[in-house]
């Protein structure tokens, strides 16, 4: 027999529960959020509640707003980012009667606040009883019920994310600024120590960072209608639209994204970099970089705190100075370093500390010129020993001495660099700890001190004949040029494993795996060289600028070797390895039209940055599969531009020789007329055509059509784009994408170069912001067809 009364009661729980699930998107008067029961907008989009931030213990608890659908724990605005709550069943949320919103926390029978809408003077009874409100664009307003004015809104209170709606800037009235402020680190919501400014003196428009609120150390450069002059990355993609506003009233930046659908957030980060992400559903799902600027983490102020050590060349890039351990948690380096053993301070020239020397690095700024130490190094030395606030000193000429923290110590590693060595001033103890000189822990003092700058003398000539003699043997050895990793010959053998893991063969060489110290995976390329390559010298200029390039459709290039007899280039490593070899094995098939989509428009913006956006332009010639790589989450990345400078003369007739590429080169290679960039567009529309039909072109047969391009051209020309979708995909496509990409393709591949459009126009028509119609049909392929039918 069923119990009447159990099974009520089940029934009431079924209720109980179905209330808590279906969440609404409006807190009225008298209503509160406890616990985990939260708002979510009206689409679905995100979510307001109580959130511990992933991997920090759930001791701490913050009201705040994170997208609802993606699996990734994501915030974007925090109520009480200072004040945390310990447990959030006893904190409310909750709309107060005088109009405000108000964060509770309850205590032993009492309510503490912790946070309140600031007085909105909202709460006239003409207007009725007032509401929080999520909306879909993650804005939480406080309003009228029936009224829509608002009266208070987050978007007004941004805490270090920017979403389309929202804005940054300067209310020119008031003086109220709507700034970014970083959290202090990846899972502390607490105010951090950078921030985003409108500069007050400077360019008009401008935005500054700066670091603890005065600092500064970026600059935005001026706005030109479409991006700020020193973020070009801003100026590639037609899905954003980027908006300044400057009159009277204001000066704000805001963005929108041309698909709504599109999750896209830009944010003022942790480590003080201005970064825009969009998340990408692709392999579980993940936000993809879209740029980050300064671009590199070393140029933010003191991004590894005092005594820390910026090594971009590393991903871990804050170390701490020798004789100095991390004074923060893990993740958070803006506490820095400190002393392992304190300094031995005396008024005379008796201190026992000595100075250990950090080999190339660039010097911090804010020294103090000593003019008085005159003459030596070693008199700038104990110079810097008879002051108790001095903490490091560079004889660059004259003597430089530092008082107090030392930071944003960048590491260089190259010999040729403008690197300097900065000796600093540490405890005996650790003097002896770091030299290897176990002759010098003797308990003498006095014979320390005397010794102590001869030692350093002595240290620094040991390093310097090391380094030479190491240089000389060609021994395992990294050093920095700029942004790139200058290796040996010895390290690149061995990390290479003596180039035992072959990745594949380019047209200029082959690619080997190989991992660096640091346990980085790193693909690198061995260039065949021709009689006629370029000297070194020149091959190292070449290599600088192509190091320069960062995009993120185009492959990092890390680093370089360069020897008499040998070139090796050092590449980030590409997981899901070439294009080529994606469309070869059994796996393409799964690679759904969206997928595939997003690779063509990827490759496209990295053509579109060579081409036009990059400060020396620059043609690929061997756009291709094989040079398209795919990381780990199959975003396209183009790899080998540059290669024309790197190999010189030999260039061309390298690769019109060279086995598959044939078929991708444009008329004019044939003609042997001028090289344009037009010509990448040429190869690009026929790699654009494999991808929509998941078929290599010179496979001939198969579906009895000759030529495939020229089938396909004809077949897009009637508007029969299904016709040449990959069948694997069972006509499962976007039809308006389809139709996009089939039309570009067809102009891309028009002999005549005036036809072809710009690498930026194919990313416009990708995007849907440029439309064109069916192109002529490329009748130049009708040679093609008849030369190929012997030759391959
Ligand atoms: C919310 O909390 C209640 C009680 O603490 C619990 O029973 C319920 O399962 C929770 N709901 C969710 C979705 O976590
Ligand atoms: C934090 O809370 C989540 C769910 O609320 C739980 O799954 C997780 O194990 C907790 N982590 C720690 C470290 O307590
Ligand atoms: C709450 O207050 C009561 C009486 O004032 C006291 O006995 C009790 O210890 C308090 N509890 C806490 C957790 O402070
Ligand atoms: C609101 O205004 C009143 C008086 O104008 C002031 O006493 C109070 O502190 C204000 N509250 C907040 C949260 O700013
Ligand atoms: C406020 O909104 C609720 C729900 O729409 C409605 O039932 C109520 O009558 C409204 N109150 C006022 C004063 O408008
Ligand atoms: C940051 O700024 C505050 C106030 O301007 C100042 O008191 C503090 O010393 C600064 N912090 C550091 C680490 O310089
Ligand atoms: C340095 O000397 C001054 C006076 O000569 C004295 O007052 C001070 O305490 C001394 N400081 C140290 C650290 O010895
Ligand atoms: C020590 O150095 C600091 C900073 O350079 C300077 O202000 C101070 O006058 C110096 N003290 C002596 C005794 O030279």
């Amino acid at each position: 027999m069923i119990s009447w009364h159990k099974l009520s009661l089940l029934l009431l729980l079924d209720c109980l529960s179905f209330s808590a699930a279906a969440a609404a998107d409006t807190l009225y008067l008298g209503e509160s959020l406890t616990g985990n029961r939260t708002l979510v907008s009206e689409g679905g989009k995100f979510e307001l509640g109580f959130f511990s931030p992933a991997g920090n213990g759930n001791s701490s608890y913050y009201a705040g707003i994170w997208y609802k659908q993606i699996p990734v724990q994501t915030v974007i605005w925090v109520m009480n980012r200072d004040l945390p709550l310990s447990d959030p069943s006893s904190a409310e949320l909750t709309v107060a009667p005088d109009g405000n919103l108000l964060l509770l926390q309850n205590g032993n029978q009492t309510k503490k606040p912790i946070w309140s809408s600031t007085n909105s003077s909202y709460a006239r009874p003409s207007v009725g009883p007032v509401v929080a409100v999520l909306l879909d664009t993650g804005n939480l307003v406080l309003r009228g019920n029936s009224s829509q004015r608002i009266a208070w809104q987050s978007f007004d209170h941004p805490t270090d994310t920017l979403v389309p709606g929202g804005r940054v800037g300067l209310n020119k009235r008031t003086g109220e600024y709507q700034a970014l402020v970083s959290w202090r680190s990846a899972d502390d919501p607490s105010t951090g120590w950078y921030t985003d400014r409108v500069d007050p003196f400077g360019v008009s428009g401008q935005y500054t960072f700066l670091w603890n609120g005065t600092t500064v150390y970026y600059y935005s450069g001026a706005w030109d209608g479409q991006r700020f002059a020193s973020v070009p990355e801003m100026g590639i993609s037609a899905r954003y639209r980027y908006i300044l506003v400057n009159n009277d009233e204001e000066v704000s930046f805001s963005f929108e994204v041309a698909d709504p659908s599109t999750l896209s957030r830009m944010l003022m980060s942790p480590n003080g970099q201005y970064t825009m992400y969009d998340w990408s559903s692709k392999s579980g799902g993940q936000w993809l970089l879209h740029f980050a600027t300064p671009t590199s983490p070393c140029d933010v102020y003191s991004v590894c705190g005092a005594f820390g050590l910026c090594d971009a060349a590393s991903s871990q890039y804050c170390r701490c100075l020798p004789a100095f351990d991390a004074a923060s948690p893990p993740g958070d380096w803006s506490g820095g370093c400190a002393r392992k053993t304190s300094l031995h301070c005396s008024n005379d020239s008796a201190s026992t500390d000595g100075f250990l020397p950090v080999q190339n690095v660039k010097l911090p700024s804010r020294y103090i010129t000593d003019a008085d130490a005159g003459g030596s190094a070693g008199d700038c030395a104990s110079a810097c020993l008879r002051n108790c606030s001095c903490t490091a000193y560079a004889y660059e000429g004259g003597c430089l001495v530092w008082a107090g923290d030392l930071r944003n110590i960048q590491q260089l590693t190259d010999g040729d660099a403008a690197g300097s060595n900065l000796f600093l001033r540490v405890a005996a103890a650790d003097l002896a700890a770091n030299s290897n000189h176990d002759g010098l822990s003797t308990s003498d003092r006095d014979a320390i001190l005397v010794a102590s700058a001869l030692a350093f003398l002595t240290i620094l000539c040991c390093l310097f004949s090391v380094v030479s003699w190491r240089r000389r043997r060609g021994a395992q050895t990294v050093w920095l040029d700029g942004s790139l990793l200058v290796f040996s010959h010895g390290y690149l053998v061995r990390c290479t494993k003596n180039f035992s893991e072959k990745l594949g063969m380019g047209s200029f060489g082959s690619v080997y795996k190989g991992t660096l110290r640091d346990h980085t995976a790193v693909a690198v390329k061995r260039l065949e060289l021709g009689g006629s390559a370029h000297g070194e010298k020149q091959f190292r200029a070449e290599v600088r600028t192509l190091g320069k390039i960062h995009h993120v459709n185009l492959v990092r290039l890390r680093g370089f070797c360069a020897t008499a007899r040998e070139r090796l280039l050092v590449y980030d490593y590409m997981p899901n390895g070439s294009l080529a070899s994606a469309m070869s094995g059994p796996s393409f098939g799964l690679l759904d039209w969206g997928a595939r989509f997003g690779i063509m428009a990827g490759v496209a913006r990295g053509l579109a940055y060579l081409h036009e956006q990059c400060q020396e332009r620059i043609v690929h010639c061997d756009v291709k599969p094989e040079n398209i790589l795919l990381n780990a989450a199959f975003c396209a990345k183009v790899a080998d531009f540059g290669m024309a400078k790197l190999i010189g003369r030999e260039f061309s007739a390298a690769l019109t020789t060279a086995r598959g590429t044939v078929g991708y080169l444009a008329p004019e290679w044939v003609l042997g007329l001028p090289i344009t960039s037009k010509a990448d567009v040429y190869s690009y529309g026929m790699t654009l055509l494999e991808l929509v039909s998941g078929r290599r072109n010179r496979d001939t047969g198969g579906r009895g059509v000759g030529y495939f391009p020229l089938w396909a051209a004809s077949k897009i020309s009637e508007g029969q784009f299904l016709a040449i979708l990959d069948e694997r995909l069972a006509g499962d496509a976007d039809m308006e994408e389809l139709s996009r990409a089939c039309n570009a393709a067809c102009w891309c591949i028009q002999q005549r170069e005036a036809l072809r459009p710009t690498m930026g126009q194919v990313v416009q028509v990708l995007e849907g912001s440029l439309r064109v119609g069916a192109a002529p049909v490329p009748r130049h392929l009708e040679l093609f067809c008849a030369e190929d039918s012997r030759t391959l």
